[in-house]
This record gives structure tokens, C-alpha cells and sequence, in this order.
């Protein structure tokens, strides 16, 4: 089999040096990477190392090779655009058409998925110019993925860091994939909100009670829903998982703060999914010092009172008429029966119920589940990984937003 053409785009940011290991990455997972770098981009890395890492030519202007017609031919046999980092200025010239080097008219040709993963200094991230030309992007059914917040040039922190080189290719992976069923950006526009991992419900300064959710499905969640175009808020608990590129992520411990994050963000959100594991119970009492024990004492009971039962609340009170509202559960037995009681008891409008148990779907790679919707249909999600599933309830979300 022909390998993917990926054309990866190089603006002139600092950034470009991460760009290197997007590069390795891409051409090491069996990508045909040709590098289009901006006559800036060259400032930072320069010519040879983008042709003896791709073993291609890295041209920035359209008058070499002119035989070839490089400018039209690059964007005609891409499969995937990728443009990394991509400055404000490079922004700008795609969202106007401007078509003054080799990478704008590679922009002007292509007709495959387009990806930016836009990096640069907060305010230049945050001027309306800049988000207009994302806005105009997105419309247009790009995939601009949000920049993550950190440590920037100098001595400045904010929003505005390229994502993690690792990051940005699980997106360009999964649109490849999706790109080949013509639907990459079926949530270009729309905000999702996802929660992921598990609560953690302290009883001392030192101790907790929590639960053995891992964050992976939640985190698949988020990462295929950037990659199918959405703005991404991701509240995550106690999740070890690097922040996935392009989502805007809130870090959570307990019940109560996660479902602060999570009712803030669903006010203008199209869908939110639930599939954080969220303690029903935390201790009602906190111990501001550690709890000791006392020889030959009996230990104290430890007391518990009820936490808000935020799916249910998202689903009494949509934030947003048309609001698509989706819970997991995760069952030992009748699972099935008690998805559907539950489905009713929650009054979401899509549950995701899976079977659990020891070697099952915790901190695992891969989920099997059904898919309950209040109409009476199943939509079943064959043993595999949670991506799958991840994308099967995106398609599930994308049919009831249409
Ligand atoms: N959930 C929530 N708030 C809670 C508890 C759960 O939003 N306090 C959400 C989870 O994110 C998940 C779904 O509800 O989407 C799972 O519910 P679960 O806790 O499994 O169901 P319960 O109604 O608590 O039923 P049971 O514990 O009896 O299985």
C-alpha cells in the first residue's frame, strides 16, 4: 500500500524545533512527510534538517522546480496538511487566501484535512485578529487546535505553547483515519466538555477515599473530539495522562470541584459527556490533622454523606436547549437492565454502560460497551480500543447536534 502523504507545514516560531520530532514521528509510523517551512521558519531550523529528516526536498518558494509545479502538486496529493507551529501571521494568510510562498499555496490547493496547531505569545494568541482568523478557519472546516498554556519564550507563561510533538501527532493520526471516510471535522464549531478520571474524596490531610479509574477513555474522548474539530474543554481528576493537545484542560480532585468545572463549562457547551468517575459518597467529616490511631482503640466509623449527582443535574437543567448529554456506567452484573434504569434514573440522553471487574477496562487500552439511548436503540462497540468507542459516541453526539 501507498504511504499517507502528509505535508507538514513549518511557520516561523520558535516552536519549529519541536516540529523535528513531529517529523521523526510521522515518517517513523510509515508517513510520506514532505516539509514546507516558511522562509522564517528557516531562521530558527534550517533547510537541511528538514530534507535528511524527511528525504525530501524543503523548499519555501514556488520558483525552484518550477518543472514540477510544486505549488499546485504538493497540496493535490496530500492526504493531510499539518502546519506546525503556525504563527499568527500564518494564520492570518490562510484564513485571507493570501498565497505568497510555497506553504500559503500548498494551503490554497489542498482539498484533504488541514490541521494548525497554532503557537505564540499570549497576546498575540488572544488579539480578536487572530481569533477571527481562527474563527473564519474553523468555519471553513479546518482543525485549529488550541494552544496549551506554559512556559513560552523568555521568561513568559500563558496560553500560547505548542502542544507536545506526541500530542499533535495522536490528532494528525486520527484525522488521517477519519479523513479517509470524508468526515474529519463533523464538530468543526461546536464545544464539548468531557470529564475524565476519578474522584478523590479526602478524609485527612494525607489520606482519601478515590477509585481506580485511570482517565484513558475520558482522555480518548478529548483527544478524538479535537481531532474531529471541536473546542475541547477537559476536566480532568487525578489523571497521570499528559494533557492532550488542543483541549483546554481543568484539573479537578473532588466531586464538588468537579462539578464546578464541569457546570461552568457546560453553559455554552454543545455536549457534555460524562465519563468521569465520580464518588457517590465523600466523608462528611474532613480531619485537619491526620487521623492517628490509638493503641488497643477500636477505629472510628468513618461517616459519609451524598455528593451532587452532576449527570443528573446536567440532564434536569440543560444550559442550552438541544444540549447533548451523555453518562457512563460501569456495571458487574445485569448490565444491560440496570443501564436502562439508569439511563431513565440519570435522564441523559445517550449511556455509554460497560461491564467491569477485576482485569476489566480499568487503566486498560481497550473497553467494550453498549450504547443506550432513551428511544430504545443500542448501538453496541465491539472489544477494542477506547478510541472506537470514543469516536462511536461522537458519531452518536455529531447525529443528534445535526
Ligand atoms: N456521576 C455524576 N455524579 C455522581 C456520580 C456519578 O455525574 N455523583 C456520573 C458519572 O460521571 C457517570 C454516571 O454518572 O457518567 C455513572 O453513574 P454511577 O455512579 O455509575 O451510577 P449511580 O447512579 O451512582 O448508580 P450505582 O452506583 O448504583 O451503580
Amino acid at each position: 500500500m501507498d504511504k499517507p502523504n502528509v505535508v507538514l507545514g513549518v511557520s516561523g516560531g520558535i516552536a519549529a524545533y519541536k516540529a523535528c520530532e513531529l517529523l521523526r514521528r510521522l515518517t517513523e509510523s510509515g508517513h510520506d512527510v514532505r516539509v514546507v517551512p516558511t522562509a522564517s521558519a528557516l531562521h530558527f531550523v534550517g533547510e537541511a534538517t528538514w530534507s535528511a529528516l524527511s528525504g525530501h526536498p524543503a523548499g519555501t518558494e514556488v520558483w525552484e522546480s518550477v518543472h514540477e509545479v510544486p505549488h499546485v502538486r504538493i497540496g493535490q496529493r496530500a492526504d493531510l496538511v499539518v502546519v506546525a507551529p503556525a504563527t499568527a501571521d500564518m494564520l492570518a494568510k490562510a484564513a485571507h487566501g493570501l498565497a505568497d510562498d510555497l506553504l500559503t499555496n500548498t494551503l490554497l490547493t489542498a482539498r484533504c484535512p488541514v490541521v494548525f496547531a497554532p503557537a505564540m505569545h499570549t497576546e498575540m494568541w488572544e488579539n480578536a485578529a487572530t481569533q477571527e482568523n481562527v474563527a473564519t478557519l474553523r468555519r471553513r472546516g479546518a482543525i485549529v487546535i488550541e494552544p496549551a498554556v506554559g512556559r513560552l519564550t523568555g521568561v513568559d507563561t500563558g496560553k500560547g505553547r505548542l502542544p507536545e510533538p506526541g500530542e499533535i501527532f495522536e490528532v494528525c493520526r486520527r484525522v488521517l483515519a477519519r479523513g479517509a471516510e470524508g468526515a474529519a471535522a463533523d464538530l468543526a464549531g461546536r464545544h464539548v466538555v468531557v470529564s475524565a478520571g476519578g474522584t478523590r474524596e479526602p478524609l485527612d490531610p494525607v489520606r482519601y477515599l478515590g477509585n481506580r479509574s485511570s482517565g484513558k477513555q475520558g482522555y480518548a474522548l478529548a483527544r478524538t473530539a479535537v481531532a474531529r474539530g471541536a473546542r475541547v474543554t477537559l476536566v480532568a481528576a487525578n489523571s497521570e495522562l499528559p494533557d492532550p493537545a488542543g483541549a483546554d484542560v481543568v484539573h479537578v480532585g473532588t466531586a464538588v470541584q468537579l462539578r464546578e468545572a464541569v457546570l461552568k463549562a457546560a453553559a455554552d457547551a454543545d455536549a457534555v459527556v460524562m465519563a468521569a468517575a465520580v464518588a457517590d459518597f465523600r466523608p462528611a467529616h474532613y480531619a485537619e490533622g491526620k487521623i492517628k490511631k490509638r493503641d488497643g482503640a477500636e477505629p472510628e466509623p468513618v461517616a459519609l454523606v451524598r455528593n451532587p449527582d452532576v449527570l443528573a443535574e446536567l440532564s434536569a437543567e440543560r444550559a442550552r436547549p438541544g444540549q447533548v448529554v451523555v453518562g457512563f456506567a460501569a456495571e458487574t452484573d445485569h448490565v444491560l437492565e440496570n443501564g436502562r434504569a439508569k439511563l431513565a434514573r440519570k435522564g441523559c440522553d445517550l449511556l455509554v454502560v460497560n461491564e467491569v471487574g477485576e482485569r476489566r477496562t480499568f487503566g486498560s487500552e481497550t473497553n467494550e460497551a453498549v450504547v443506550l439511548a432513551p428511544d430504545g436503540t443500542e448501538t453496541p462497540v465491539p472489544y477494542g480500543p477506547k478510541e472506537a468507542l470514543a469516536d462511536t459516541v461522537w458519531d452518536l453526539v455529531a447525529r443528534r447536534l445535526a
